[in-house]
């Protein structure tokens, strides 16, 4: 079958289609169907299945024989080691730590928050909380202290796993004193910590309180698999929204299982046996999504690669994992491959390594811009796959699923809708827009099995953020168009999340510390175009009445605060002090003509704008940072 009989046999019957997709998974209690809908609407997947997850990616592989096989290969150029970790040991493993962790009471339900670098303990740390029924909740290293606090108040986790220290090019990410001043903040404590210490850095562990990684798992009883409800939360992932509180994403079990499962041969074309490796980072979705779960519930063997593309120690770095490790499928973000392509744009690194297995790569996380992918179709001689998603969906909306058949490449598209998404443009009234024209992008609901059902802590959250602009819709975010081949194009966001280096932020989360600077009346950030991150954000400040101090230096102040309060990862390095922001006469900050402004793109002025001179100020403001040169059309 091809793609449009896949798709249409979905459309005509999604009860059989995901029924059918369910028999690849081990269940305890096999669904007696597929979709369950509840009050309000409230859409669930296989509910009444019972299954484990740890037992679908790391026990069942061993019990059909694949026991020697590497299901784990740690890559660090950062450390210069290599090291991979079979099925086998990779269940004995885990079920030691899960037994410890369930020593020390940790159940079924009870959240645990793992804080951990690109090494494989991270991985393990996820699949012990799976085995036991725990919720995890990863929060990636590069944020600061404040926003783990968030997070441990938000899901109140029973344990804290983190390693001792993450290692990025240029310094050591002290993670202990991190997670100190984490616990000190939040207003709930957790009952105990593991720390993996690690040979780089020797964290000081609190006693009572922390025990370390391997003296914890001495002598324990390993833990067998504990079997869950289908929809059973298998994980909460904070990602950004549109304020300073991170939404709490839930993954249900059942319908993440089977979806991954199915995405793993039908998107990727990877099956028991192949290599595949998604140059991302455990604290993001791509990370449970296809560095943890995906590979290994199909069987595969993943990647943890603990280094970046360029640098760690060369730009030829991803390209001798793919050869050393004989990578199938090869995912990564287009500023990733952006950044190689800066320093080594004849592909000369590219042609030192053979790359004899690779069928594939793809591509995701922030658009792919056209110049990248016709720069790696030259260079790899292999389809370069762009495909659309987001921490809700946990998997593709939009691919060209290369296991089922590949459709022709457009540049600038991530192809077509995957089965189980029925995606629409819909104009401001809600009606679907013509082909070709632009409009938000929503999903019909139900969403397909493996997608969030609710924020954890905020059900009505859930219904503002994704569900009431659209009755009957979710909302993405994103807007866009498709055109007359049922291709979508992704445009830009509907809201003030932007993308930087494959990294979502919210600006409105920047905009909140910069306002508690004591010299900021006012503020405003936007997120400007970048030639290699995609986009950069960039402040206004408007400052109270009677300050006169310096302004390059409440600038950096403003700067270091961000840092401080959200993390590196902001990547928040441009501010400017101006007298007044541009606003409707209602008192709405005109951001979207301020970004272009600053990427010199030509706009109509708002009919609503209170005071038109203010855009001259702004645009002033900005070339002194180095943008908006071009003139106004
Ligand atoms: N722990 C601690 N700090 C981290 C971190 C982590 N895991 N990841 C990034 N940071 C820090 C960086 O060190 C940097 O700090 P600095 O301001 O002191 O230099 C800061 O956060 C900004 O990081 P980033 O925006 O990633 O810039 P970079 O220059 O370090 O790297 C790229 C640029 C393009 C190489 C890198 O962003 C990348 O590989 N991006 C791909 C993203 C990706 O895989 N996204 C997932 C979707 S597929
Ligand atoms: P995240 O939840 O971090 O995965 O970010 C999801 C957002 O990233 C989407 O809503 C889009 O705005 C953007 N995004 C992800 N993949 C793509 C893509 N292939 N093309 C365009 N934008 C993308």
């Amino acid at each position: 079958m091809g793609y449009k009989e896949t798709y249409a046999a979905w459309k005509a019957d999604p009860e059989a289609f995901w029924m059918e997709a369910a028999t690849a998974i081990d269940w305890v209690t096999p669904p007696s169907q597929a979709l369950f809908t509840g009050e309000d609407p409230q859409y669930e997947w296989f509910s009444d299945g019972r299954v484990n997850t740890c037992w679908n990616a790391v026990d069942r592989h061993v019990e059909a024989g694949r026991g020697d096989q590497i299901a784990i290969q740690h890559e660090s150029p950062i450390t210069h080691s290599t090291k991979g970790i079979t099925y086998a040991e990779l269940q004995k493993r885990v079920a030691s730590l899960a037994g410890a962790l369930r020593m020390r009471g940790v159940e079924k339900g009870d959240r645990v928050i793992i804080y951990m670098p690109m090494i494989p303990e991270a991985l393990e740390a996820m699949l012990a909380c799976a085995r036991l029924g725990a919720i995890h909740s990863v929060v990636f290293g590069g944020f600061a202290a404040n926003e783990l606090a968030v997070r441990i108040d938000d899901c109140t986790p029973k344990a804290i796993i983190a390693a001792s220290c993450g290692l990025e090019p240029n310094r050591v990410v002290h993670y202990k004193p991190l997670l100190d001043e984490a616990i000190e903040m939040a207003a709930h404590k957790p009952e105990f910590c593991v720390i993996f210490q690690r040979e780089q850095e020797v964290a000081k562990l609190i006693e009572g309180r922390d025990f370390s990684w391997h003296g914890f798992q001495y002598g324990v009883k390993p833990a067998e698999c504990v079997p869950v409800e289908g929809n059973h939360p298998a994980y909460i992932l904070y990602t950004s929204g549109t304020t300073g509180q991170p939404k709490g994403v839930i993954r249900p079990t059942a319908g993440h299982l089977v979806a991954l499962n199915w995405t793993m041969k039908n998107i990727y074309n990877i099956e028991a046996g192949d290599r595949f490796w998604a140059a991302s980072d455990v604290g993001w979705v791509v990370g449970h999504s296809y560095i943890c779960y995906g590979p290994l519930i199909a069987g595969a063997t993943t990647v943890v690669f603990e280094g970046k593309p360029v640098g760690t120690p060369h730009p030829g770095v991803f390209w001798r994992v793919i050869q050393n490790n004989r990578i199938k499928s090869f995912f990564t973000a287009p500023t990733a491959l952006r950044v190689i392509k800066r320093e080594d744009p004849d592909g000369i690194w590219i042609k030192r390594y053979a790359q004899h297995d690779l069928q594939a790569i793809y591509l995701a996380g922030e658009r792919a811009d056209p110049a990248t992918i016709e720069w790696a179709q030259k260079y790899f001689g292999v389809p370069v796959i762009d495909h659309w998603w987001q921490t809700e969906t946990g998997w593709a909306i939009a691919a060209n699923p290369l296991g089922i058949e590949q459709l022709p490449i457009k540049l600038g598209s991530p192809s077509v809708p995957m089965p189980g998404y029925d995606v629409q443009v819909l104009d401001e009234a809600g009606h679907p827009v013509k082909a070709g024209e632009l409009g938000a992008i929503a999903i019909k609901l139900p969403l397909p099995p493996g997608t969030l059902p609710t924020l954890w802590n905020a059900g009505e959250r859930f219904k503002k953020s994704y569900l009431t602009t659209f009755p009957g819709y979710y909302e993405t975010g994103d807007a866009g168009m498709i055109d007359e081949d049922g291709y979508l194009y992704i445009m830009a966001r509907t809201d003030d999340v932007i993308n930087v280096a494959g990294h979502r932020l919210s600006t409105g989360g920047m905009e909140e510390v910069l306002a508690a600077h004591p010299d900021v009346a006012e503020c405003a950030v936007i997120g400007v175009s970048d030639a290699l991150k995609g986009q950069t954000p960039v402040g206004f400040l408007c400052l109270s009445s009677g300050v006169t101090r310096d302004h390059e230096e409440i600038v950096r102040e403003c700067v270091a605060m961000v840092r401080d309060k959200i993390g590196p990862v902001a990547a928040f390095k441009k501010a400017v002090v101006v007298n007044r922001l541009p606003k409707t006469r209602s008192g709405k900050i005109l951001r979207a003509t301020m970004v272009k402004i600053a990427d010199g793109e030509s706009f109509k002025q708002p009919a609503t704008i209170d005071d038109p001179a203010v855009l001259d100020e702004i645009r002033a403001g900005l070339q002194t940072l180095g943008y908006a040169q071009k003139a106004p059309a």
